[in-house]
């Protein structure tokens, strides 16, 4: 068994987390403090629902936290916290983000946490995953509001530079992290965008 992979599986386990994936979030938070009092978080492909936990904590009662998923999370709520609503949604649906604008007005913060089903080819799965950030990218346009954070999942590979360069002028600034907590033999990192720029009408 991966030594890591013990480690921040005991950690999730203690911590009350379904995923160990909560520390490439906490590492983040704890790091550049992205999520704060009150905010509105969108977390795209939330389930089993450690990010959206996560976030519902730190964002504490005056938050509200919207997690979607193509698979149904239903985890209840904890005082103190921030609501969560869960949706089950495929992100390509045409519908998602006129029905995210009606129902919310905009986010703080759109995380993406959104992996493809690994085929084991490694060019495949970099493909649906830029298909992926590509579209959290379209989501976070539409619904982030000035100033707003994006922390989204890539698996590197070759189109990687150019989705990097597509998503810096979305963003004030824009990093690519590799939290400690995600394997290091994995292509996995995060694009990391500060201080959205809303274009005006
Ligand atoms: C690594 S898991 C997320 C773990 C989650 N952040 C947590 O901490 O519990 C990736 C998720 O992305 C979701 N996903 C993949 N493609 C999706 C799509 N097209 N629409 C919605 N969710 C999707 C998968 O169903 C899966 O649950």
């Amino acid at each position: 068994m991966r030594k890591e992979k013990d480690y921040y599986f005991q950690k999730a386990k203690k911590d009350k987390y379904p995923a160990r994936s909560v520390y490439k979030l906490d590492e983040v938070q704890k790091k550049y403090r992205i999520l704060k009092s009150g905010q509105r978080v969108l977390d795209l492909g939330c389930h089993p629902g450690s990010w959206s936990l996560y976030a519902a904590q730190v964002i504490g009662s005056k938050g509200n936290v919207v997690g979607v998923d193509l698979q149904e999370t239903d985890l209840p709520s904890q005082k103190g916290h921030a609501e969560i609503h869960w949706l089950c949604y495929d992100v390509y649906s045409d519908d998602l983000i006129e029905n995210l604008k009606k129902e919310w007005h905009g986010f703080h913060a759109v995380l993406s946490d959104m992996a493809p089903r690994t085929t084991g080819s490694q060019y495949a799965d970099h493909q649906h995953s830029m298909r992926l950030v590509r579209r959290a990218m379209e989501i976070a346009g539409a619904l982030l509001h000035e100033n707003g954070i994006f922390y989204c999942k890539a698996f590197q590979g070759e189109d990687f530079p150019e989705v990097i360069r597509e998503c810096k002028p979305l963003f004030q600034t824009v990093k690519v992290v590799k939290p400690d907590s995600s394997r290091k033999e994995s292509r996995e990192v995060f694009i990391f965008g500060r201080g959205f720029k809303r274009k005006k009408k």
